[in-house]
């Protein structure tokens, strides 16, 4: 056929090309147009790995580019530990009886963790961390996310918190930080890797000190992105301060650690959340972007393209030899603008302010919990406090270190028990057995 088409131009010249005012109208359009569409497409990932055998923890693999990436992995033989926020929910039950299916690997599971709740994300991480020896553990990988549409109002979390903060900063924040000593304890020659998700509007993203999650500041509904994109902002100013954390604490075994957490940016996908984010979630919006589709079709990728960045993150053996922290684009390591992003001390302060946050957010939840308690456990306690003819006020540690109790008991024993456990748990039974100290004082 090109040869026909080459002898035709060379004995008749284009004339002879059937089409040819067609071609010489369109074709440099439309070669431009292919091009453009080739280059947004970004790169293929050229890494290999043995991924048999080998445990991942995913968020957000229900959709999107997480879906396409557990497909990947799935083949690939991976047991795959999805967190999500409703494991028998229909769709999440045929999505993984789907994807065992199709992959032919039976290893596939889904586990409650609702990230835009912290104590979902305790009792997950309690759950996980409640083994010994410690379950293996190759990598974590971040993809869950919620955007909002312009004009959608404020949206919040169980915890009170801006939704968007909440799923991509907060909760992602609060799992990998309980998970750390799982990581940890792995062998020092297994190659741990996590992987969270940034994306280019963290360029525009809005970052304060003084209130990190947008308690109490104004959400600025026209310009949501400020939102999202500071919390992508501070999941990678996170990434950097947790692995500078994680290689500060040296092994038991003093062995250098292979625990490397970095960041990857899918690029524009199309998924369903940027035609939710570009409809401005009306029906009319839904219209206009069925009618743009043309523009999304050739700028934006296919959520596989988008998973090429995070397969070279999990598979590429240099980031093993490189400091964790880093940023990962279209399957190769870039500069992202945002000074915050250089800067240690701003990262460190508001990985202590997260921390607090986080520490005053799950005290008031857990009293919330115990308030919403059903009434007849409080009637029984006044009944007997009516007996004893004495009336105590209740007191906000009592309502505290219930609420402690009625998480799983585990919790505690299996981080008490392990050295490079966490501080938090610690710190706080102190709090608690120093206000109950005062109490019967
Ligand atoms: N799409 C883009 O153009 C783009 C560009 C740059 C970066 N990114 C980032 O890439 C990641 C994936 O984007 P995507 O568009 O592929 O995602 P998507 O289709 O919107 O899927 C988001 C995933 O996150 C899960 N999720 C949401 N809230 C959750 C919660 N509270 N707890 C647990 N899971 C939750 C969703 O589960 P349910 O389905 O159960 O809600 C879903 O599996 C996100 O972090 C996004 O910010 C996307």
């Amino acid at each position: 056929m090109p040869i026909d088409i080459i002898n035709t131009l060379v004995v008749k010249g284009t004339d002879g090309i059937p089409g040819w005012p067609i071609i010489k109208r369109y074709g440099v359009p439309f070669v431009a147009l292919s091009l453009l569409k080739v280059y947004c497409g970004g790169k293929l990932n050229p890494w290999e790995r043995d991924v048999h055998g080998k445990v991942y923890i995913l968020t957000g693999a229900t959709a999107g580019v997480g879906s396409q990436l557990a497909e990947e992995l799935a083949k690939g033989g991976a047991q795959l530990i999805f967190l999500v926020k409703d494991p028998s929910s229909s769709w999440t039950v045929e999505f993984v009886d789907d994807l065992r299916d199709r992959t032919g690997n039976p290893l596939v599971y889904a586990e409650q963790c609702d990230l835009a709740d912290l104590h979902s994300v305790r009792k997950f991480a309690t759950r996980w961390l409640d083994n010994t020896p410690p379950r293996r553990l190759d990598g974590i990988i971040c993809c869950a996310g919620e955007a909002l549409p312009p004009g959608a109002a404020r949206s919040t979390s169980s915890d009170g918190v801006e939704r968007q903060v909440a799923v991509n900063y907060l909760g992602h924040f609060h799992l990998l930080t309980l998970l750390s000593p799982s990581l940890r304890a792995q062998p020092a020659d297994r190659d741990v890797r996590v992987v969270l998700t940034t994306c280019t509007t963290q360029a525009m993203g809005k970052v304060s000190l003084d209130d990190p999650l947008w308690l109490d500041s104004q959400y600025p509904s026209r310009r949501p992105w400020q939102v999202f994109g500071g919390a992508k902002l501070m999941l990678g100013c996170f990434a950097q301060e947790f692995q500078r954390r994680l290689d500060a604490t040296p092994r038991g075994d003093k062995m250098p650690s292979k625990l490397r957490v970095n960041v990857v940016n899918p690029g524009f996908m199309r998924t369903a959340s940027t035609a939710r984010v570009l409809s401005f979630g009306s029906l009319w919006g839904l219209l206009l972007y069925l009618l743009l589709y043309p523009i999304w079709f050739t700028l934006f990728k296919t959520p596989i393209q988008g998973a090429q960045s995070y397969l070279a993150a999990l598979f590429a053996q240099h980031f093993i030899d490189l400091p964790g922290g880093q940023f990962i684009q279209d399957c190769k390591i870039i500069k992202p603008a945002r000074k915050e992003l250089s800067d240690f001390t701003f990262q460190n302060k508001l990985y202590e302010r997260t921390e607090k946050l986080i520490d005053q957010l799950e005290r008031q939840s857990a009293k919330q919990r115990v308030r919403s308690k059903p009434k007849s456990t409080s009637k029984s306690k006044s009944s007997k406090k009516s007996d004893n003819k004495k009336v105590v006020p209740e007191k906000e540690h009592d309502v505290f270190a219930s609420a402690l109790k009625s998480t799983p008991p585990d919790l505690f024993p299996r981080q008490r028990a392990d050295p490079a456990g966490n501080k938090y748990l610690d710190e706080l039974e102190k709090k608690l057995a120093q206000q109950s100290k005062e109490h019967s004082t």
